[in-house]
């Protein structure tokens, strides 16, 4: 019998303790022996939960037990998560962890600590909620350059953006459904304002390039200036707006060194773009490897049970290979990163009427764009640099501005 403990019971923790418990004997035959639950971690007490006589709150009653081998991490944020995980660590407790934030911070850091103690840091649901990412990169990507990634990496926006453009929900109200179906972060900032797609494609490039992308240095910017006559434009283009996360190899540095660049934005996209057609949920992530060219993954973002599943992914491996710290391609090295603001790009922007002769002097071409917005027209620029744009945008009073993926 294999021995577990869950740090945190709360919506992810929960669903941990449920796949456990439904999927039991198609566990035990992978594994090839059964897996049980033996503590949760919490601050709460739960009478009248099955788990109730399970519960402690101690993590020492965990870390000192020699029965428990794999602990799977499901507080969310950085304390007490990064302190538990390095004692657990330090103890040769292999820790499955859907903590993005944790993992985007000291990722490295915990999987050299695993390293030393021959056991295993993984983070299979820190990306994707459900989607099997991480381990494609870490093994099936193997031989592959990875030269650029682009995906929709958070659950809650683009469930948000799917309703409000097929359906004309005000934002609020879809946010809060958003909450209400256990997507959103507990502090939907970080879902609405890009921050939790940028530490998932910090996640995604540190794997890419082999090397740590810091997320402070990943351009970040979320979808609440996203208005009711953006969506109006795009449906007049037949295009779809989705928070995208990107990620490439830019070039090298003067000493050869590879450099990469990475961000996150609203952008626009044909409806003949695969990830036009991504909708509520549903996450999906492009990876093109210089050899093997573009390969996607889809599936579900974020919720209870896709994330519980891909936690649970990862005790199985970790039970797979007892005493064994398998092989990540991130290393504990920082990246080069290259200035955003050289990438190229057409950019839709709306000014008022009685600036479109302005706009028309200073863009030079520019493909006009009327969808029946009072006093307002939409245009669509030529490619350019973000620094190019940036200039112009400095010019002419913008109603809003997004970048068009071709
Ligand atoms: N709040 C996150 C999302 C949860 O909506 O994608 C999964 O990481």
């Amino acid at each position: 019998m294999k021995k577990i403990a869950v740090l945190g019971y709360g919506n992810i923790g929960s669903g941990v303790v449920e796949v456990i418990r439904r999927n039991q004997d198609i566990i035990a035959k992978r594994v090839g022996e059964a897996v049980e639950v033996k503590y949760v971690l919490d601050l709460r007490d739960f009478p009248g939960d099955p788990m109730e006589h399970k519960v402690v709150h101690d993590i020492g009653t965990i870390v000192n037990d020699p029965e428990i081998e794999i602990i799977c991490e499901t507080m969310g944020g950085n304390e007490p998560a990064f302190t538990f995980s390095k004692k657990a660590l330090e103890q040769g407790k292999s820790v499955c962890t859907s903590n993005k934030e944790l993992v985007a911070n000291h990722g490295p850091e915990l999987l050299e600590l695993a390293a030393k103690n021959h056991c295993n840091y993984m983070f299979e649901a820190s990306v994707g909620g459900g989607i099997p990412i991480i381990r494609p990169m870490n093994t099936a990507l193997a031989p592959e350059k990875m030269e650029a990634i682009t995906g929709i990496l958070n659950g809650t926006t683009n469930y948000m953006l799917t309703e409000m453009e097929q359906k004309g929900t005000a934002y609020e109200d879809v946010l809060r459904q958003a909450q209400e179906l256990g997507y959103a972060e507990r502090n939907p900032e970080a879902d609405v304002e890009g921050y939790d797609a940028g530490r998932k494609i910090a996640i995604l490039c540190s794997l890419m390039a082999g090397k740590n992308v810091k997320y402070e240095d990943v351009y970040t910017e979320g979808i609440t200036k996203l208005t009711a006559a953006d969506f109006k434009y795009a449906n007049k283009l037949n295009m779809s707006i989705k928070l995208l996360a990107m990620g490439k190899l830019a070039g090298a540095d003067e000493n050869g060194e590879e450099t990469y660049v990475a961000m996150v934005a609203p952008c626009m996209l044909a409806a003949s773009h695969p990830l036009s057609t991504v909708n509520e949920v549903f996450n999906a992530i492009f990876v093109k490897g210089n050899l093997l060219g573009e390969t996607m993954y889809y599936g579900k973002g974020a919720g209870k049970l896709p994330t519980a599943s891909a936690v649970v992914s990862d005790v199985i491996d970790c039970a797979r290979h007892k005493g064994e710290t398998m092989p990540c391609l991130w290393k504990n090295e920082n990246v080069k990163m290259a200035d955003m603001m050289d990438t190229r790009k057409r950019f839709f922007f709306r000014i008022k009427l009685e600036d479109a002769a302005k706009a028309a002097d200073l863009f030079g071409s520019l493909a006009r764009v009327d969808a029946g917005v009072t006093g307002e027209c939409g245009y669509l620029t030529e490619m350019m640099t973000e620094r190019t744009f940036a200039e112009k945008q400095k010019e002419v009073a913008m109603l809003g501005r997004i970048r068009v993926e071709a």
